[in-house]
């Protein structure tokens, strides 16, 4: 039976030594994330803060930290089956007559059992805030120069406003005042594709904000499924069964029914505001941009729900593991389309976007640029910055092996390719754009152990 629920997966995780209570009291402003910035350098547990100072709701962070704990939320140890599910669903054949449909019977079942199911009610509609404010919830700010408080782990549900697929993106938001924060869906990503259609139309979208899921809801929001394909139906697939939903009481949206809590609203292309600065994914606070208001219109919640969020810097911290299970499940999908790729590696270090390795099975001259031009077309693969591509017999998880590929069989003025104008992440504080970009990690990193932590906002920092 896959996890259902938040509470569950704490319960799994502590029960396999991998989560700690955290019981002292902690704020939400900056001591939380040095706490979890610490623990998730030092390779540490997930960490359940209980006591958190002004609020009645306790704070869940690092839960997904470790490829151990993705194991045991996505209850899987082979992450590889979950592209290889959809590879399997694409070449199902379809049953002609009866009694092929009759044989083929247990395998359509499968595409049932994964499909989302709507309920009346669940434990996410226990309680209705008709009066929602942010200000309840223990959001945290995370680095000293950040704009304010940015809820890192939400998934932002829309619909495609043509075709009605449903999608879930993690977009951190910044909190402007108790019910409008700036939704910080970069461009290139489904949520503001969505956003951009509605626009074309002059109407707003309408989103909601799900805090804390099943572990394969949160992780298909994170996952950048292929085009068309519900990020439930996604889940279902990870899950080998389908979610339960519920519909959001302000919003025509569907939510899953065991979150701990959902954030309804919508985003205004008439309101846009700049957010940031905020540490980003790189080490580097990525500077103000402009972005659209969500206003808050309700929030669905449990009775005790538990928030869950995480923190994001210099790698390595909890996001490189789930990119880990990404990268992972996605290599049959890229199999699929380049039948020659053998393996699939992007380092955690290159923030998952900056760099992928490739090996290959060679066949022809050329087939190197055909695999990185075509790796290139591939969705978010569009934004990786640098591609290397190497024979079969390299290891592309061992930086060893790649470095000697790398210096005994290519000759850089000959095999290197530089393509210039090509999309490019808005985090990336190389990018041409240029801007004057701050480090975020000075006061945690390993390299400055035993250095004298500046004096923050909080005081000092306690570590238990
Ligand atoms: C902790 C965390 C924070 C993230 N924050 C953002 C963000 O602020 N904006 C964004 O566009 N993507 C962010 N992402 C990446 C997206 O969630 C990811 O690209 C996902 O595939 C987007 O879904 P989509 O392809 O359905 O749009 C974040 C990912 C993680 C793990």
């Amino acid at each position: 039976m896959p996890v259902e629920e938040l509470s569950e997966f704490v319960d799994k995780l502590e029960k396999a030594g991998e989560l700690k209570r955290v019981k002292t009291q902690v704020d939400t402003n900056l001591e939380i994330s040095e706490i979890l910035s610490r623990v998730m350098y030092s390779n540490g547990p997930a960490v359940l803060f209980e006591n958190v100072k002004n609020y009645d709701m306790p704070v869940l962070g690092n839960a997904f930290g470790s490829i151990k704990r993705l194991e045991i939320g996505l209850e899987n140890s082979d992450f590889t089956e979950i592209g290889q599910r959809i590879v399997d669903m694409t070449r199902m054949e379809v049953p002609s007559g009866i009694l092929d449909k009759l044989r083929k019977l247990p395998e359509l079942s499968k595409i049932t059992d994964i499909a989302p199911k709507l309920q009346k009610s669940g434990p996410v509609t226990e309680v209705f805030e008709e009066s929602p404010s942010f200000e309840k919830i223990p959001i945290l700010k995370t680095w000293p120069k950040d704009a304010g408080k940015f809820i890192t782990l939400g998934l932002a549900a829309t619909k495609h406003p043509e075709t009605g697929v449903r999608n879930l993106g993690v977009y951190r938001m910044q909190i402007l005042d108790r019910t409008h924060a700036l939704m910080h869906w970069q461009k290139h990503k489904r949520g503001a594709h969505h956003y951009d259609i509605k626009k074309d139309s002059g109407s707003k979208i309408e989103v909601a904000v799900i805090i804390g899921a099943d572990p394969a809801t949160v992780f298909s929001a994170v996952a950048p499924v292929p085009e068309g394909l519900d990020k439930y139906v996604f889940a279902g697939i990870t899950r080998k069964t389908g979610i339960k939903t519920v519909k959001c009481r302000t919003v025509d949206l569907e939510v899953p029914a065991n979150a701990e809590m959902v954030l309804e609203g919508y985003v205004d292309p008439s309101d846009i505001r700049m957010e940031g600065p905020f540490g980003d994914h790189t080490g580097y606070y990525t500077p103000p941009e402009p972005y659209p208001v969500f206003t808050l219109t309700g929030i669905m919640r449990r009775q005790k729900p538990i928030y869950l969020t995480t923190i994001v810097g210099k790698p390595i911290l909890e996001d490189a593991f789930i990119g880990k299970v990404i990268e992972r499940s996605f290599l049959p999908l890229i199999r699929m389309f380049h039948p020659e790729v053998v393996d699939f590696a992007m380092p955690a270090a290159g923030w998952f976007q900056g760099m992928a390795i490739i090996s290959i099975k060679k066949r022809y001259p050329g087939q190197a640029k055909k695999v990185m031009m075509g790796l290139w077309g591939m969705g978010q693969l569009s934004l990786t910055k640098i591609f290397i591509v190497v024979d079969e017999d390299v290891n592309v998880h061992d930086m060893n092996d790649i470095i000697w590929a790398v210096t005994t069989r290519s000759d850089a003025a000959r095999d290197v390719t530089i393509i210039n104008n090509t999309p490019t992440d808005t985090l990336d504080p190389a990018s041409p754009t240029g801007q004057s970009w701050l480090k975020t990690w000075n006061r945690c990193h390993p390299e400055d152990k035993g250095r004298r932590i500046s004096k923050r906002d909080s005081g000092t920092c306690k570590i238990r």
